[in-house]
């Protein structure tokens, strides 16, 4: 997915410069993790940084569960330690990365096409610690909304979308289809509210703000924490 635009205007995108951001929002919500923990682990580049941050730290007894077959790979090749979601039941704390991070808390992700797993763990986690370079804030968040479908009528399903097609991705780990959708977002609610009602979609990337705990943004003064709106 494109880079967002920062909130304090036009700048040049340093990839290099994001690349040390996200691993500097990685390796502080690695230091949230306790020995014991049962973790729900994201997706994506910057969820790439926080897998060896994580097996640094030589914890004891933490258990994971991975949101996509890539973080699955990855934290086995770490020798961390991989349940089922329902192995674990509810997670102490689950960590993932964002594509657009607006001021009111609204996160959009899938960029990875993960977001069905991402929301479910995140939604199974006490607390959720969303981990961002600074390119990922917006003032608000706009298109493109990450839609996983079901296969059967997925062009019935695009049109009652709406400004929604296909993404030529590898179809989701339970064999749906992504999509995206490309309409305005007056109100991040209220479209959230319409996607989950159109027939055939599966789940979208909005996340509302009540499901994410604490946001990490590393940027160039070093690193923001926002609360968001859930509390343990
Ligand atoms: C995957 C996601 C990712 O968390 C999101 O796309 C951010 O990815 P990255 O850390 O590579 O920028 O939602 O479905």
């Amino acid at each position: 997915m494109a880079p967002t635009r920062p909130l304090s205007g036009p700048q040049e995108f340093d990839p290099q410069q994001a690349e040390r951001q996200k691993r500097a929002a990685a390796e502080a919500a690695a230091e949230l993790v306790q020995d014991g923990a049962r973790l729900g682990l994201g997706t994506g580049s910057t969820v790439a940084y926080l897998l060896p941050a994580l097996a640094a730290r030589g914890l004891r007894d933490v258990r994971c569960v991975a949101t996509s077959p890539a973080t699955e790979r990855a934290a086995r090749a770490l020798h961390l330690r991989l349940d089922t979601l329902d192995e674990l039941g509810e997670l102490d704390i689950a960590i993932d990365g964002a594509d657009q991070i607006d001021q009111q808390g609204w996160l959009i992700k899938g960029g990875g096409a993960a977001h069905t797993r991402e929301k479910i763990v995140a939604a199974a986690a006490r607390r959720f610690v969303v981990i961002a370079s600074a390119e990922k804030t917006v003032a608000t968040v706009s298109a493109p909304v990450p839609v996983e479908i079901l296969r059967f009528g997925a062009h019935s399903t695009l049109r009652a979308l709406g400004s929604a097609r296909l993404r030529e991705v590898a179809p989701s780990p339970e064999g749906n289809l992504i999509a995206d959708y490309f309409g305005a977002i007056a109100d991040p609610a209220i479209l959230a509210v319409r996607l989950s009602g159109t027939p055939g979609v599966v789940e979208h990337g909005l996340f509302a703000p009540e499901l994410v705990s604490d946001i990490l943004i590393a940027g160039i003064n070093g690193l923001e924490h926002r609360q968001g709106g859930k509390r343990d």
